[in-house]
Parts: C-alpha cells; structure tokens; sequence
C-alpha cells in the first residue's frame, strides 16, 4: 500500500469499512505485504515463520491472548508487533492482511471484522463454526472485495493439482465415486478438572462469541477440537482436507443429500465429538464417502489420511506418498507429489499484492462448501438421522432439529457484525 493510500486511510479514522465499500484500497496494490498473524499454535506459528520468509512479504504484528504463545511468535518474527488484542492489529491502517489461525469458534467473527477494517484475509480451516457463517462469509468475501484464501492448502499443491487434472482428463474413465480416508490413532485425553486459566491468558477473549464455560486444561489449546461449542471434531479439523480434494476431484459443491452414522465407539472422557464416522454425500451422478475411524493403528486401503477416486477403468490414489494412478492390467504410475502449504500461504500474498481474488487456488468459494459438508456429517451423526438438502440452498428439508444445528447463538458483546 503506497503512503497516499495510508494517507486517506487514516484520515477516515476507524472507517474500514467505508474505506471497503468506496473500494480506495482496492486501487493500490503492495509490493511488500504487511502481514500479521492471529492465533500462535503450531498452525499460527508454522503462519509466522513461512510468511516473515518470503521475500514480498514481512510479518509486522502478531497476536494472541496466552503470553506463552506470544513469546513464541516474537521468537519466529524479532520485528513484529506483538499484540493481545487482535482489534489493535485491525485498526491498524499499515497492516494488508492477516491471517486467523485461532480455534474454529473465531475463524467467522475475526474474518468478518477483518474485511470491514479492509484487509485480505487468511482463514484457517474450517472457515466457520457452522453452515450459516460458511455463507455469511462467502457473502462477505464477495461483498468487501478482498482475497480470503482458506488453509486447505491441497489446493495449491503442485502435485496435487497435477493429479486431479489427470483425473478429470478422463484418462481412468468415468469418476463414480471418491473416498475420504480418516483413519488415525488419536487418544484419549481425559477428563480435566477445572481449574484458574494459566496467568496472563485472557479466557474471556480466547471464549469470545462461545458460551464462557468454566476453564479447563481440555477446553483449551488444541484439545478445543473435540468440543461443540468450539470446534467440530475430526471431520472439520483432518477430515476437511480429504473431503476437500475429493469434492474437488468430483468437481461437485452442495451435496443433494447426507447420509450416515458416527459414533463414540473408543472414547469414554472430556470428548463430544464423534471418534467414528462413515458419511455419504449424495449427488446426482457420484457419491463422496467419509470414513474416519481415531482408534486404530493401521491404515484403511493404505492410507491414514488419503483420498481414493474409483472410476470406471481404475482409480487414482491421494496420500503422503504421493499420488498413483492404477489403470486395469497396467502398473501403477506416480501423477503427482504431495501438500505444499508454504504454496498457499505464497499464493495469497500473491493475490493480496495483485488485489485480485480471482488469484486465489484455495479461495473461500470454495472452502465454505467443503466447511459446510464436513458440518453436515457432523450434524448427521448428532441427530442421528439423514437429511436432504433443499434444492439450490444451504439448509435441510423438514428437520427442525437438524436446521438448528446450521446455526448457534452469539455471547453478548461477541455478536457477529452487520456486512
Ligand atoms: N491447514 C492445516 O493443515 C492446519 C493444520 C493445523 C491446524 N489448522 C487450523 O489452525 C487453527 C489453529 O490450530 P492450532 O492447532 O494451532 O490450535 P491451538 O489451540 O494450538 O492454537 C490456537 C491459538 O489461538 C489463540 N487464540 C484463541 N483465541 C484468540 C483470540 N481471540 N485472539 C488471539 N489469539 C487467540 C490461542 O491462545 C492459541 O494460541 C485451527 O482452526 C486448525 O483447524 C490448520
């Protein structure tokens, strides 16, 4: 952003959003994009190190509300700001982008202030806590403009790219029907009592639009994975890269219906989300099948986390060593490698620097429709029923119970903003 664009910026004093919608920011491309990071896990850290290293873009602030976590993310970028407040970073006219590597609850709320303060966004997966913020921020993205790339990275993945083009080049025949493999061993975590948070964490901020339960070690980092209220177990944290490339390689968005069952066969602790899954996604001419088993030590069809194409005269293979294409009475031939995710954080900085979300190869077009499926076969496995979509829209037909789940309820003073 050049200083005369800065410049206007600042004298709208806090007017992000009208700085969005009058489109001046969008005239002024950066040569070297001003990045910040929010969130300082291992994701937000791996954030931190490959963005500060590029050479078109600087890490100039991180932010998160543990002290620990900031400590580390200052480690992995001296020059950056550090901050325990991400509304400091947004307010801030010098920063183009951010990227949100916090727990699933903030990815939507963040994101959404994030484009009406006028910066590009990096969101992690799943964009969004549920079905209905998958579409507000669709909508939003659209609305502001701006580039919104999602971390389901397989998108710009040489390799993989390289492999779904020789699928849908026809060369295995009809593609019928794809697998999504998610079969790992992920153990028990216990049951944690509750307890002060550690000194310095601010719990009410990291709770944010979540109901503010009582702290404990398992409702915290990491481990809020396999809590409702925060996250959506597996299938959204894992599970999404897999159900991503195979709705990729299928080349389909919103499914007809869903179908299917989970479970707690293993677990027997703090967990409420399911350790077993088998989901079927149902479209007019394919099916996509979700499998996803935390308890074992062994692979499904040689996979822990995989994706399987079968078509009409062979399939094709997606997985950590690669990508194989088997033809029928022909040996098995490698057609493309594997993930690359400093490649998705470089191609946003690429399409922040160009203004242009058409650049994007993981935009959040695309990411919201495979957030939605992954919360669709969670919220299958929670009613324990199948449900079909409504032709043409986000939502099912004739299931109260089920459409609840498409949404959830904001704490006071963590509502989502207006767009
Ligand atoms: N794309 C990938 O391959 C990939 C891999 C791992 C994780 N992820 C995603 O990255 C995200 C983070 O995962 P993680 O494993 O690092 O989790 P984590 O719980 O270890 O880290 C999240 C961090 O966010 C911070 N945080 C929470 N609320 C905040 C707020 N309001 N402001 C600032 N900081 C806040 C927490 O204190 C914590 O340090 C998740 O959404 C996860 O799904 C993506």
């Amino acid at each position: 952003m050049n200083n005369t664009s800065r410049r206007e910026f600042i004298g709208m004093a806090g007017a992000g959003l009208v700085l969005a919608r009058t489109g001046i920011a969008k005239a002024v491309p950066s040569e070297r994009v001003h990045h910040a990071v929010i969130g300082g896990g291992g994701q937000g850290c791996a954030h931190v190190s490959n963005y500060d290293k590029f050479p078109d873009c600087d890490v100039v602030a991180v932010c998160d509300v543990d002290p620990k976590r900031r400590e580390k993310m200052k480690q992995l970028a001296p020059n950056a700001r550090v901050e325990s407040n991400f509304r400091r970073i947004l307010e801030d006219p010098t920063i183009d982008s951010v990227s949100i590597a916090t727990p699933d609850h903030w990815h939507t709320p963040m994101a959404l202030h994030a484009l009406q303060a006028g910066k590009h966004v990096y969101v992690e997966k799943p964009c969004a806590h549920n079905v209905h913020e998958c579409q507000i921020l669709l909508k939003a993205a659209e609305h502001y403009g701006k580039c919104v790339q999602h971390g389901t990275q397989s998108r710009s993945s040489q390799g993989i790219i390289d492999a779904i083009a020789y699928l849908q080049s026809g060369a295995l025949g009809k593609v019928r029907l794809a697998k999504a493999i998610n079969h790992q061993m992920r153990g028990p975590i216990g049951r944690a009592p509750v307890t002060d948070p550690p000194p310095g964490v601010d719990y009410d901020m990291w709770s944010g639009p979540a109901p503010l339960h009582p702290f404990t070690t398992n409702r915290w980092h990491y481990n809020w994975h396999w809590f409702w209220d925060y996250g959506g177990g597996d299938m959204v944290n894992d599970g999404i890269h897999q159900v991503d490339i195979a709705r990729w390689g299928l080349d389909v968005g919103l499914p007809n219906a869903v179908q299917g069952a989970g479970a707690q066969l293993y677990y027997d602790d703090d967990h409420e989300t399911p350790d077993t899954q088998n989901i079927t996604f149902v479209y007019d001419d394919c099916q996509l099948i979700y499998e996803m088993r935390l308890w074992t030590r062994y692979k499904l069809e040689g996979h822990d986390n995989g994706v399987v194409f079968y078509c009409d005269n062979g399939r094709l293979e997606i997985g950590r060593e690669g990508c194989f294409a088997k033809i029928i009475g022909e040996k098995t031939q490698k057609v493309g490698g594997g993930q690359d995710l400093a490649a998705n954080f470089h191609n946003f900085i690429e399409g922040v620097k160009a203004n242009d979300p058409d650049h994007l190869l993981a935009p959040v077009r695309e990411g919201a429709i495979s957030s939605a499926l992954c919360h669709y076969g969670n919220i299958v496995t929670r009613v324990g029923r199948g449900q079909t979509l409504v032709p043409g829209a986000w939502n099912f037909q004739n299931d109260d119970e089920a459409n609840a789940l498409l949404k959830r309820t904001y704490r006071k003073g963590y509502e989502l903003p207006e767009i």
